[in-house]
């Protein structure tokens, strides 16, 4: 989209409307800043159109995330969940309201500057892991270093040791089809956390895993709550649950109901 016909002009031919718009703009993020809130959403609405059906995923939703905090969404299937971590972390846009993540509006950003966004600032985890099938383990978690300009000496000694920190040091040439399901969520997880993006946004992660690698799991998300990581978690895995400041319960596309835990 082109920038409108005034954004290479000097500052003083802009109309005022748009300079008002900036400063309110700049004070909104200083306020967002001062109050420790690193992901805000307004009016979210995101609808999916199939045919002649329109279905409304998310419905209106407003929250506040603070910096640090572990949030837990929670809520039957279909209820949005999938949905409102997407638009949260810069995975996919919403039709309706505002987002900002750490002091960034992503709500109108294209795909591509949300790519560039997300590489630094959002860690996904996902519950079907989505590792890329023709890379190997310690490829995989190269990839989003290599995005992100890391040298390639670099990439492989940092990949190596995210290996090394979710026990798979063992597994480094191993292509995502060689591994358990487990053994693709710990890489999956490196992965998210190799660029040591602030937030971390997880979709069900110990859903189709064994009793032992859920633990395991846990523990990282232990690790990370420790390190002060913002987390937000779609889960139904009550000891997940235990870690988290907020619980979310979500239905329909809307926030039922947020309760506070205190720890
Ligand atoms: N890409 C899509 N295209 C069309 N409809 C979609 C799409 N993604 C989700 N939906 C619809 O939006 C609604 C919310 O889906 P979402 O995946 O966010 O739910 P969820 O709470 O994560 O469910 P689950 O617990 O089963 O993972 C569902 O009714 C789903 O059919
Ligand atoms: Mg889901």
């Amino acid at each position: 989209m082109p920038d409108n016909e005034y954004s290479a002009g000097r500052k003083e031919d802009k109309p005022e409307l748009e300079e008002i718009q900036e400063f309110e703009e700049d004070d909104f993020k200083k306020e967002l800043n001062e109050e420790n809130i690193i992901v805000f959403g307004e009016n979210l609405v995101k609808d999916y159109e199939i045919g002649d059906f329109i279905v409304r995923a998310v419905d209106n939703v407003s929250l506040k995330i603070k910096v640090g905090e572990f949030i837990a969404i929670m809520g039957p299937s279909g209820a949005g969940k999938t949905t409102l971590l997407n638009l949260l972390g810069g995975l996919d846009s919403p039709n309706k309201g505002r987002i900002y993540n750490q002091g960034v509006k992503i709500s109108d950003m294209n795909q591509e500057s949300l790519t560039t966004f997300r590489l630094m600032n959002s860690g996904f985890i996902f519950q079907n892991y989505n590792l890329i099938s023709s890379l190997t383990a310690e490829e995989n978690i190269m990839f989003p270093l290599m995005l992100s300009g890391m040298k390639f000496d670099k990439q492989r000694e940092r990949a190596i040791k995210l290996l090394e920190d979710v026990r798979l040091g063992d597994r480094r040439e191993h292509l995502p089809f060689q591994l358990s399901a487990g053994e693709q969520q710990r890489v999956a997880i490196a992965r998210a956390v190799a660029n040591d993006p602030p937030i971390i946004l997880a979709d069900e992660p110990t859903a189709n895993l064994d009793k032992k690698t859920s633990q395991f799991i846990r523990d990282i998300f232990k690790l990370l709550k420790e390190d002060k990581k913002t987390i937000i978690i779609a889960t139904h895995d009550d000891e997940l649950i235990a870690l988290a400041d907020k619980i979310i319960s979500f239905d329909e596309g809307k926030i039922i109901s947020e309760e506070r835990i205190s720890n």
